[in-house]
């Protein structure tokens, strides 16, 4: 049967790692994951605890699409606490995941060939999901005196329908201070650009606090998640905050796409948000790894590293070490038994030259990864 021309978009590749890593330990290995961007720890328990009771209560039917209300405010309230925003609860929509928060936005801002900037090194389904839904990425080589994030000179003269940002970063864990995050929405806004912020590592900071798109201007769009701080990727549930003016056009075209996100996922959530002190607990094991990663990757021997703001990932320059990230990793798999992601999943131009090491997971589970990169380094 015939097939469209925009449905070939690339694989995610770090999806392929994992079956990699899958077969492998079907086969009996025991394999250390450093390739997948997920916590290692479930959903907080009151967010589970609140479901059983939901579930004993009655049938979880649809939601309106927008979203249950009382998630919505309780979003709301979050944008006060943490950073000082007053935020209307009716601009907050409930999406099935970040992922369904992109399909939303682009489907509402963007019409077919318009260009969409984004940031290379970056998260790859955005440049396939604009594919796919017949958009231009065009892809912002980024610098690494600017820490691998776009600056506002990247894009003059780019003619962009849309400008998309992610702070912290995956790969990278930078993040854009207030006055970068500013001259970017300054720059998308002379050029009639519709700014688009990925917030999805928000919590997860190290230094200093991430700054929203919201706390600078109203006019953006900005994307959030319960998979990352909140511990909850498999249960598909994120937001997303929009201007007053397009609450209606997303409510439209979400009633089509979705009709809501997963009602369970919803009451989940809502009790995952009081969780503060068990998700401060994730973050201090985030924390520790993060030391261990910046003090053992060198001494395994990759040195061209630079310290991540937030998120749990380290991206390397590997180009020292080799030409071809993608064979690397499978030679890290294969004698090391440590999955990690190649970068050409983030960076079609420069990732054959630099890997992706992710450290969500367990304490022990890091330092004996770590451990088992230096002795394949030293063999090396
Ligand atoms: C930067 C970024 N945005 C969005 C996502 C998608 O997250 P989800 O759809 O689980 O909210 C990810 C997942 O790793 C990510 O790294």
């Amino acid at each position: 049967m015939r097939v469209s021309r925009r449905s070939s978009v690339d694989p995610f590749i770090v999806m392929d790692v994992m079956e990699a890593a899958r077969r492998a330990e079907a086969a009996g290995r025991h394999i250390i994951h450093m390739e997948v961007g997920q916590p290692g720890t479930g959903a907080p328990r009151a967010a589970t605890e609140a479901l059983t009771r939901a579930m004993a209560d009655g049938p979880l039917g649809y939601t309106v699409a927008l979203g249950l209300p009382a998630l919505r405010a309780r979003i709301a309230r979050l944008y006060g606490d943490w950073y000082n925003v007053d935020l209307n609860p009716d601009r907050v929509v409930i999406t099935p995941g970040s992922s369904g928060g992109f399909l939303l936005a682009f489907t509402a801002l963007f019409d077919t060939g318009d260009r969409v900037g984004i940031g290379a090194p970056g998260y790859p389904s955005y440049r396939q999901i604009l594919s796919a839904l017949d958009l231009t990425p065009v892809d912002l080589q980024t610098a690494p005196e600017n820490r691998l994030q776009p600056v506002a000179a990247d894009i003059a003269g780019l003619d962009l329908a849309g400008l998309m940002v992610a702070s912290p970063a995956n790969p990278t864990g930078t993040m854009l201070d207030r006055a970068a995050m500013q001259a970017l929405t300054e720059a998308a806004a002379a050029q009639n650009a519709a700014f688009i912020s990925d917030e999805i590592y928000h919590g997860i900071e190290y230094e200093a606090k991430a700054v929203s798109a919201l706390e600078i201007t109203d006019e953006a769009y900005v994307i959030n998640s319960f998979s990352k701080y909140f511990s909850m990727t498999g249960w598909r549930v994120g937001w997303m905050v929009v201007p007053d003016d397009h609450v209606r056009v997303i409510e439209r075209i979400a009633q089509n796409m979705f009709i809501c996100a997963p009602h369970a996922s919803q009451i989940a959530a809502l009790a995952a948000m009081d969780e503060t002190a068990e998700l401060d607990a994730n973050l201090r094991v985030y924390r520790e790894n993060r030391a261990l990663m910046l003090a053992g990757l060198p001494a395994a021997g990759f040195t061209r590293i630079a310290p991540p703001d937030g998120a749990f990932y380290v991206y390397a320059d590997v180009t020292d070490l080799t030409g071809d990230s993608r064979a690397f990793a499978a030679e890290i798999l294969e004698k090391a038994g440590v999955a990690v992601t190649p970068g050409l999943d983030f960076d079609p131009v420069r990732g054959h030259g630099t890997l992706r090491f992710s450290y969500a997971r367990s304490t022990e589970d890091i330092a004996e990864g770590l451990e088992r990169l230096k002795i394949f380094m030293q063999g090396r």
